[in-house]
């Protein structure tokens, strides 16, 4: 298999607090991959650390077959490596379209803007009813689902989403890891999920990581994981 992304032997941290320790997964082209862990074990460290929002401190991150360990994170999303944040972080006075529009925020997406609006709004018709709605009254699947959106104006290549099942009730849950799902499908991308959401998350993934105290603990096959007694008693109370 081709990987998408490559990290290999990761850390960072924040100031003189370690977080990531040596972590290493990979993401192959068209897979969904799941990093579960608690609060707290690093998993949005991790993200950050790969989009370039949090420096290095050493390993390396390998991106479409380039290395952009310490390419800043506008510069990552322009190759198209994009991250959707914990809870969207849509603009709450902002309507729908305008948060959609930000998304296209480098050249290469501006240039492809109207055609990504109409694409966006096709795949997610409760988008269009919404367009010029503001973002803050969306209620949270909607709010993900926007957050999703406005990352797709990016033009990514692979997603990477910050626990997108936050707060959302179950049903939601469903229907927001489905959207993915069916992006993935129909736009062959490639997606990094994270979630403390284990059971969601190793139902949807193709393959899983577990992270505890910023490192890897065990991976596997998503399926392998949700049978794995360890990973169902710590993490799934069974
Ligand atoms: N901005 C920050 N400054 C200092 N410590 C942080 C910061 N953000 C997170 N941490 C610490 O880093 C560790 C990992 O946090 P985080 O990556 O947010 O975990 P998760 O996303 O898995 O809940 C925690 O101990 C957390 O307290
Ligand atoms: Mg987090």
């Amino acid at each position: 298999m081709s990987f998408i992304l490559s990290v290999d032997k990761l850390f960072s941290g924040y100031g003189e607090l370690p977080v990531l320790d040596a972590v290493s997964l990979e993401v192959g082209q068209g897979e969904i991959v799941s990093v579960v862990g608690a609060n707290g074990a690093g998993k949005t460290t991790l993200l950050l650390t790969i989009s370039g929002h949090l420096a290095t401190r050493s390993g390396r991150v390998t991106f479409d077959g380039q290395d952009i360990t310490h390419l800043p994170a506008h510069k990552a999303a322009e190759r198209g490596l994009v991250m959707v944040p914990e809870s969207g972080r849509l603009f709450p006075f902002m309507t729908v379209l305008e948060n959609l529009e930000l998304g296209a925020y480098h050249s290469a997406a501006r240039a492809r803007l109207r055609e990504s609006l109409d694409e966006v709004m096709t795949l997610f018709p409760l988008l269009a009813e919404r367009r010029t709605q503001l973002a803050g009254r969306l209620s949270g699947g909607e709010r993900q689902m926007c957050a999703v959106a406005r990352a797709m104006m990016a033009l990514p290549k692979l997603l990477m989403l910050d626990e997108p099942s936050l707060g959302l009730a179950p049903i939601m849950v469903d229907k927001v890891f489905e959207m993915v799902a069916s992006l993935v499908r129909t736009k062959g991308l490639s997606v990094l999920l994270v979630e403390q959401n284990v059971g969601n998350a190793l139902r949807m993934c193709q393959r899983g990581y577990v992270i505890e105290h910023g490192g890897i603990l065990k991976s596997g096959r998503g399926e392998d994981l949700l049978r794995d007694p360890d990973v169902r008693r710590s993490y799934m109370g069974l």
